[in-house]
């Protein structure tokens, strides 16, 4: 039968070669599949890889809004990395913490949101129903142990000759340059009592610092930059502004006396997360705490304790009764 024959003899060629395509598809879906995204895609990763991929270049965008999309992408990436190493909680609080800075920037520039924003946000919506408990505030026990129970400076600051015991700086700023970067344990900034003029920032990479006063109205840190001078928006007029994680204030006044005839005139300004701060005073007329400061500094929990605020005017009156 040279059909059936054939037939056999084509089947019998054929065969290896199914064979040979059966395996070097195999070989090939062995290869691709962990490059594709993992089961579940379309689930919290890999919108948060979305997000991070989607963010805006921080570099494409003068200041202060290049400042915002860089805390931003420095936190959606360490939000990833809590993710990927099981921490939920800290993903989300690390996520939330980014989205704000997104939206500082785009409403800064009255931009429409920007493609990270939404992924951003659908990768909480996807985690929050199911983590809700989970990320409620920390105890105020953390606040308890924020400080040493017996504080040995690492840097101390006084005004020159002023009778103090001698020590490293006259100017907080150069206390704060002088700690490690990054550092785990803490970086103790003793003030002696004092007005201090000038501006203070606490970078990103300036962790764990610890500014000890001497006390509300002893130790002063006072400067007078307000919105309408020099070009500057709110955000640019703290007196002191924080970003690095960590921080810690006590027994300390921080002043914006940019005075009333002023525009908005910001005292104090965190976008650091854990922060503590314990019998601190704030001073100023307008603004004196950023905008949503509080709801930010509560989002990115900050401790409050014992502090009082000294304003003139405030932004909003709930907000100011809930300080
Ligand atoms: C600390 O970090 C800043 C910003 O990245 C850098 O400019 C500076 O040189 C660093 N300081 C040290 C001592 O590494």
């Amino acid at each position: 039968m040279p059909r059936g024959y054939g037939g056999h003899h084509r089947r019998g060629r054929l065969l290896p070669l199914a064979a040979a395509a059966a395996a070097l598809l195999l070989l090939a879906l062995l290869v691709l599949l962990p490059a594709a995204p993992p089961a579940g895609a379309g689930g919290p990763a890999s919108l948060l890889r979305a997000a991070v991929a989607a963010h805006p270049s921080p570099e494409a965008y003068g200041r202060p809004c290049a400042d915002h999309l860089a805390l931003s992408l420095r936190r959606l990436r360490a939000a990833l990395s809590s993710l990927e190493s099981g921490d939920v909680p800290a993903a989300l609080h690390l996520a939330s913490a980014s989205l704000q800075c997104q939206y500082d920037c785009s409403h800064l520039l009255s931009l429409p949101a920007f493609r990270s924003h939404p992924l951003t946000s659908h990768f909480l919506d996807s985690l929050a129903p199911r983590t809700l408990t989970a990320v409620s505030k920390p105890s105020s026990s953390a606040a308890a142990t924020a400080f040493p129970a017996r504080i040995r400076p690492d840097a101390t600051v006084c005004k020159p000759n002023s009778g103090a015991k001698p020590c490293g700086y006259s100017t907080v700023q150069a206390a704060v340059d002088a700690a490690t970067n990054y550092t785990a344990g803490h970086f103790v900034i003793a003030v002696a009592a004092g007005t201090y003029q000038e501006n203070v920032v606490i970078p990103y990479e300036k962790t764990n610092i610890l500014v000890v006063g001497e006390g509300i109205g002893a130790t002063v840190i006072t400067a007078s930059r307000s919105v309408g001078i020099d070009r500057l928006g709110t955000y640019e007029t703290a007196t002191v502004a924080v970003i690095g994680d960590g921080f810690r204030a006590r027994d300390i006044t921080f002043e914006n006396n940019a005075g009333a005839g002023a525009h908005q005139a910001v005292a104090f300004r965190s976008d650091s997360d854990r922060s503590v701060l314990e019998n601190v005073e704030f001073r100023g007329h307008q603004d004196t705490l950023n905008d949503y400061d509080k709801e930010r500094m509560d989002k990115a929990s900050v401790h409050w304790h014992r502090f009082k605020k000294t304003s003139g005017v405030c932004p909003t009156s709930a907000r100011c009764n809930s300080l």
